[in-house]
């Protein structure tokens, strides 16, 4: 026998419950009987519903092993509403599961966020005169430090009152995703235009010494890569850049902010957030999440596309193969993409968030039917 994979499931809230089980259910139904894959599943409560039913985010049990024992961990959406509507929050302010889906990336040193742009065939785009043959690239966002480093706070005095949040960047933080950054393309085949493997540095290094550390720092370790691109843009020009001419990239690297607003611009070039997967990757641990949230606007509605989810699950199977050597996961990963691919191409079994532009006559599907229709591709 070989390995036994040990997977953290960690549904979370609202959707995170709907769309996390198809992926565990596409795993036992799919995957398990028809390979020799030995992986087991264990799932655990977190987040704000938690939260408000017992006072914490996660049980001990839930923390030790994802922290401890746990090979990779799949993470559905964080975020409930409380009887009064507002967002449940711990007694700091933070969101109830802020631990979970913030605390782990800080505690596992979780440094590369990854946001595949990749727009699949059947899948509407915004921008009417691109296809799936102009967008495909990855978005690897700083994911520790930056902005959104836990160093803030509020100040009110007499006569004035403000609020600060220091953007602390190193340089060991930035020359680590760069370094990542440079390693994905190596890997790649290179931006949809010319080919040419490219990584872009986008930051606002004009204004801010962050960005002028960050920039040096993909400098350097590109340096040592003399095989791929370097590219640059400001962070404001980039969002207009992308729009223009989505062919020309292929990797793009920014600091912890700038990075999530851009990757949300390209999950929506990409189809929305009902297809956007995701991945938080450090040198030991990774956890694998769709780019969404709990959506409670949909939530118990069956109109939740599983499909970000299941893309999360095939980066889960790539990353594990690949770390522990092993060709059977990676297979996996190939034929979990190859038939969501084949059902979005098809067309006809969709959730309504995809039943837009020329699509918009199709009826719409459940979450169930979708994931059902990519088992049935599995199978064959
Ligand atoms: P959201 O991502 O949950 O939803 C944004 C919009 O996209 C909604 O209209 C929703 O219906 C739609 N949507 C999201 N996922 C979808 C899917 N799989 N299929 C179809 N439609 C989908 O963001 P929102 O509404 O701003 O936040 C809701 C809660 O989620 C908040 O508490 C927020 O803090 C939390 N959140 C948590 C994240 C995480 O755990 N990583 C990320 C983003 C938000």
């Amino acid at each position: 026998m070989g390995q036994v994979y040990k997977i953290a499931v960690l549904p979370g809230d609202g959707i995170g419950r709907e769309v996390i089980p198809e992926a565990t259910r596409l795993i036992r139904e799919a995957i398990l009987p028809t390979s020799d894959l030995t992986l087991e599943i264990h799932e655990f409560e977190c987040g704000g519903e938690y939260f408000l039913r017992t006072g914490l985010e996660w049980s001990k049990e839930a923390e030790n092993f994802t922290k401890t024992k746990a090979d990779a961990i799949l993470l559905g959406g964080i975020g409930a509403r409380g009887p009064d509507g507002t967002t449940v929050r711990r007694s700091d302010g933070n969101l109830a599961g802020y631990s979970v889906v913030i605390g782990l990336r800080q505690e596992l040193e979780l440094y590369a966020n990854v946001r595949p742009v990749k727009l699949y065939e059947g899948v509407p785009t915004p921008l009417a005169e691109k296809g799936p043959k102009d967008i495909d690239m990855v978005i690897i966002r700083e994911n520790t430090e930056g902005l959104y480093y836990p160093a803030r706070g509020r100040v009110k005095e007499t006569d004035r009152e403000f609020a600060y949040d220091l953007r602390l960047i190193t340089a060991k933080g930035s020359e680590r995703v760069a370094r990542y950054a440079f390693e994905l393309a190596r890997n790649r085949m290179g931006a949809p235009v010319d080919k040419v493997k490219r990584v872009t540095c986008v930051d606002k290094s004009n204004l801010l010494a962050g960005c002028q550390l960050f920039r040096e720092s993909f400098d350097k370790i590109g340096g040592e890569y003399t095989d791929i691109a370097k590219d640059y843009a400001y962070v404001d020009a980039w969002t207009l850049l992308v729009l223009r001419k989505p062919e020309h990239y292929d990797v793009i690297v920014a600091p912890n902010a700038f990075g999530d607003i851009i990757s949300d611009l390209g999950g929506a070039l990409q189809g929305g957030l009902g297809v956007a997967p995701s991945s938080n990757i450090g040198n030991t641990h990774a956890v694998f999440e769709p780019v969404h949230g709990s959506a409670p606007d949909i939530a118990g509605t069956s109109k939740a596309n599983p499909i970000a989810s299941l893309l999360s699950t095939a980066m889960m199977f790539e990353w594990i193969g690949k770390k522990h050597n092993d060709e059977t996961p990676i297979k996996i990963a190939r034929q979990l993409r190859g038939s969501i691919e084949e059902v979005l191409r098809e067309g006809k079994i969709r959730t309504p968030d995809l039943c837009v532009g020329k699509w918009s006559r199709v009826k719409p599907s459940t979450t169930k039917q979708v994931t059902d229709a990519i088992i049935q591709k599995m199978a064959r």
